[in-house]
């Protein structure tokens, strides 16, 4: 069976998509409590160093292998002219995008049902009836599995789509409504009474927090936060056209994350501060501290406060939506290219197991023993094993495979389509990947297990 190859339509269509994948619940739920307690703008400072550093580098290594492979990105590791066995290291990245997948729908599942939640007036009550909520709806066997399965069917939607109509198309509209919908809560939370200080908190520069965990912290954020290491940057550069400029792409990527990731700050510590509440991180940030501030904070205008916890909620499942489409793209391309099968039976196959896997994650935070393993429910487990352990490994041998054993002409070409752009800094970027970038995701994998 021959298998045609789409590229994006349109450079705006490829920049949306990959920040799609890149902007999501790591730069509501993570960023922000990790600037307000590592010293504020110092942090974004150090955040932007990480990300201009650590990065954009491994976001090129990924643009690179998967644009020159135009393939899925197990196949893509294996196209770079070196030995196959590297092939290994993407299929690697291929299994953790679709873990991911799994426990990512569960998250993305509880914003969709919290958007309704808001809107029926679910949430109004004290906040020990709040958290009481979410404890007793995430252990819930039906309402959760229901909603994972829902955002699954929807990301599934715009997969068997294509590249064009489907993921290209949701991320134009997707992208910007976000934007918007973000802009408009940011300033609702900045009118509050008492805001200024939440402002103050987030963007004050305080250098005396600097210590090494706090640069680690900030590396290891910068990773999660672009994709780095699960497939979806290289499986969507599989897609760019031969003329798209690599490095500009990054740059521009890497911004609007950074700049979403900062909006929601100064939408989350504003209203927190203004009601004297502290803001944290994590599932608890979203699903218990801020429904108590958006309700206290409205308290004299109930309609507004629902109205701007529907957007809220909505922004939310948007985010999380356009990564999971990225994450599921991973897999079905995977599938469609390795089975030689159409588009539609591989997203199938991969909809369907991300189905089971999904609903067995979200069963295993009710603590049923049969889900629970080495003390860890699937759920954690999950994210324990993708984020601490296989992404820091593939992040670590990709940069090795770029910087060491590619042929230099091979990433030249691509990094400078074919010597039509400038090479200035493609010296800079082979220092970055064959020294510096290693030693970094070392340092993270092992500060994270306590050793350094
Ligand atoms: N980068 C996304 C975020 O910041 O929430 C999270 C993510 C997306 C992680 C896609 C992994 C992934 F493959």
């Amino acid at each position: 069976m021959s298998q045609e190859r789409v590229n994006f339509g349109s450079k705006l269509g490829m920049i949306l998509a990959t920040a799609g994948s890149a902007v999501g619940l790591g730069n509501v739920w993570r960023f922000p409590y990790m600037t307000g307690q590592n010293g504020g703008a110092a942090f974004i400072l150090i955040y932007i160093a990480c990300v201009l550093v650590l990065g954009i580098p491994c976001m090129m290594n990924e643009f690179i292998i998967g644009r020159h492979g135009a393939a899925n990105t197990g196949r893509a590791y294996g196209e770079m002219g070196t030995a196959k066995a590297w092939r290994l290291v993407g299929c690697m990245s291929v299994l953790t995008g679709f873990i991911i997948t799994s426990y990512y729908a569960v998250v993305s599942g509880w914003c969709m049902q919290y958007i309704f939640a808001s809107a029926f007036g679910e949430l109004n009550g004290n906040p020990q009836y709040i958290t009481q909520y979410f404890q007793e709806f995430s252990a819930s066997p039906i309402r959760p599995v229901f909603w994972t399965v829902a955002i699954l069917a929807l990301t599934h939607f715009v997969i068997i789509h294509g590249v064009r109509s489907g993921i290209e198309r949701a991320s134009k509209m997707m992208m910007p409504t976000l934007f918007v919908l973000l802009v408009v809560v940011v300033i609702g939370s900045c009118m509050l009474p008492g805001a200024g200080k939440g402002v103050e908190f987030l963007l004050r520069p305080d250098f005396s927090k600097m210590d090494s965990s706090v640069f680690l912290a900030a590396m290891g954020q910068s990773f999660y936060s672009l994709s780095i290491g699960m497939g979806c940057i290289c499986t969507f550069a599989s897609y760019f056209s031969r003329k798209a400029n690599l490095m500009k792409s990054a740059v521009n990527i890497v911004a609007i994350d950074s700049l979403i990731a900062i909006l929601a700050g100064l939408m989350i510590f504003p209203a927190a501060f203004s009601v004297g509440i502290n803001p944290d991180s994590g599932p608890s940030l979203i699903f218990i501290t801020l429904p108590n501030v958006f309700k206290e904070a409205f308290a004299t205008m109930p309609i507004i406060g629902t109205v701007i916890a529907i957007m809220f909620y909505v922004l939310l499942s948007l985010a999380a939506l356009t990564s999971l489409i990225s994450l599921h793209e991973v897999s079905t391309a995977f599938f469609y290219e390795e089975l030689h099968t159409t588009r539609k039976k591989a997203a199938t196959l991969v909809t369907v197991s991300l189905c089971v896997l999904g609903a067995l994650c979200s069963l295993s935070i009710g603590g049923r023993d049969w889900l629970v393993i080495g003390g860890k429910s699937l759920f954690d487990l999950f994210d324990f094993v993708t984020g601490q352990i296989m992404l820091p490994i593939a992040g670590f041998l990709t940069c090795i495979f770029m910087g060491w054993v590619v042929p230099r002409q091979t990433v030249k070409d691509e990094f400078t389509n074919w010597g039509t752009l400038r090479s200035t800094l493609f010296g800079v970027y082979i220092l970055l990947i064959r020294y510096v970038c290693p030693v970094c995701i070392v340092a993270i994998f092992l500060n994270q297990f306590g050793i350094i």
